[in-house]
């Protein structure tokens, strides 16, 4: 029986800064956060947005669309690392959102948790709902999990020119229209890190931008290997002499803070899935220098890290790497629709991977390429850390769905405000009732505490119309 993704539904707040803006205030040249990050509008939430609210906007966007009513669904979850409380879970706010509209108590016969991971929890909770589906578990209702974030990083900082904000509502049932994920193959690892972090109280996180990048990639490549593996063993895949498993995989998908990541992410695996094969030859002659080799054969990330002159010369070659006609050929078919939406949008952390897939259907589709049967493979990274790499086959029904995905429709007109503005919503010192916009049909943020202690983090939405 196959299981997957039926539908998605995406949220994005209205408001964003741009590249150029942003590059001068900060004395940075554009062509770096065009290019070398790959980012040219940042979606930003108002005053009166957060990610619960995000996600009911997603959420609710779903069900409309799908006419779902609230007894069609037995499960929501949602995976953030933009918690708003340390005990009560995001889907209950979202609940509580969605009862405003269907009625109260509409959605008591549900269940559900918030879940944390950093960037790979929406991968967790998919995993986790599909197989509540599998198990026959679920009542014949549909799980919703929904993937909602603020990135959100220091002014000044690094990470400032990867921030971003929105939310990814993925609906999974039996016999999807969209996608049905490919069964014994979901391979994950797992490792105390503290690549990126946010210890409780801080609103942004503590990161080491050079050891997360590396460890997303060694991570990510870890579990493709054990993803490897149980495709063969499965027989979903059939490895024949001087192929890799790239080669039967049509579209990849990975987690993306920013653009140029995924970009990156999509060199690291292709250099170590095709060194050992036949094309790499073509491949070295064309950069006209050798791969170099790090001084410690085991390849530790603190081995590698401390060799400079390998980093420098690696940096170097994946460079040269990404210019071959091999790379470029494999990054234009399998890859570069996915990152359009990114570079539009910013890091949405969990729901980056997400909003790639559903960048990767409009766009593909939009080129008339036909997508029934193809398989897309995906590389889910949480810092901290964790990787989880999956895969799963688009359905005879897609079109029916990708027909209709409009990003710029669905993210709806844009305002773009000055760097001054945004440096004041980062701050926090404009409240909820002192939004920029005005919210139509959507839900909102609209009281945080009350006048007595036993109130106190109360957050109170109401739906704009
Ligand atoms: N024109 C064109 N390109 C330029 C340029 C110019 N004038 N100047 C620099 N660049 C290029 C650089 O060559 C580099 O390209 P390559 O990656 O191809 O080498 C790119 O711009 C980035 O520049 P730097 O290497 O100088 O990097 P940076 O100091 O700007 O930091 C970053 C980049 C590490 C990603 C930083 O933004 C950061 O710390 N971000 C947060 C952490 C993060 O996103 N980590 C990713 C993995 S962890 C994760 O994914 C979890 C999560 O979601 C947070």
């Amino acid at each position: 029986m196959p299981v997957g993704i039926d539908d998605m539904a995406i949220y994005v707040p209205k408001l964003y800064i741009d590249y150029k803006d942003f590059a001068e205030a900060r004395g940075i040249d554009p062509q770096k956060l065009e290019y070398g990050i790959g980012i040219k509008k940042m979606a930003l939430a108002d005053a009166n947005q957060d990610p619960a609210s995000m996600a009911a906007n997603a959420c609710m966007r779903l069900m409309k669309n799908n006419d779902l009513n609230p007894q069609d669904i037995g499960r929501i979850y949602v995976a953030t690392e933009s918690g708003l409380d340390e005990s009560k879970a995001m889907n209950s706010f979202v609940i509580g959102m969605l009862e405003q509209v269907y009625g109260e108590s509409t959605l008591e016969h549900a269940g559900g948790i918030e879940c944390k991971f950093a960037c790979v929890s929406g991968s967790y909770a998919l995993y986790d709902n599909t197989n509540w589906i599998r198990a026959g578990e679920s009542n014949d209702k549909a799980a919703i999990v929904i993937v909602s974030d603020i990135a959100k990083y220091d002014i000044g900082s690094a990470g400032e020119y990867t921030q971003g904000a929105g939310a990814v509502a993925l609906l999974i049932k039996e016999n999807p229209r969209l996608l049905s994920f490919d069964e014994k193959v979901t391979s994950t690892i797992i490792k105390n890190e503290y690549d990126f972090y946010r210890p409780i109280g801080k609103e942004t996180p503590l990161v080491n931008g050079l050891y997360s990048n590396l460890l997303y990639l060694i991570q990510v490549r870890k579990a493709l290997e054990t993803y490897k593996e149980k495709a063969i063993k499965s027989g979903i895949i059939k490895l024949g002499n001087d192929e890799s498993i790239i080669d039967h995989i049509d579209y990849i998908s990975v987690h993306l803070p920013y653009r140029r990541m995924g970009e990156k992410a999509l060199a690291y695996l292709l250099r170590h899935e095709w060194r050992h094969l036949s094309r790499w030859e073509d491949i070295i002659s064309e950069i006209g220098t050798d791969e170099p080799l790090p001084k410690d054969p085991r390849g530790t990330i603190e081995s590698i890290l401390a060799d400079t002159d390998f980093m420098k010369a690696d940096e170097k070659f994946r460079r040269e790497f990404m210019k071959t006609k091999h790379y470029k050929e494999i990054f234009d078919s399998k890859m570069s629709s996915s990152l359009q939406a990114s570079a539009v949008i910013g890091n949405l952390y969990t729901a980056s991977m997400y909003m790639g897939l559903r960048s990767l259907l409009e766009f593909e589709f939009l080129k008339g390429v036909d997508l029934f049967n193809k398989r897309i493979g995906f590389g889910s990274y949480g810092s901290g850390c964790s990787a989880m790499v999956f895969s799963g086959v688009i359905q005879e029904n897609y079109k029916d769905l990708v027909k209709r995905m409009n990003l710029e429709k669905d993210i709806g007109q844009r305002t773009k405000i000055s760097i001054k503005d945004y440096e004041i919503l980062h701050k926090n010192t404009r409240k909820y009732d002192e939004a920029f916009l005005n919210a139509e049909d959507e839900f909102i943020l609209i009281n945080i505490g009350g006048t007595t202690a036993d109130r106190a983090g109360f957050r109170e939405y109401c739906y704009a119309s």
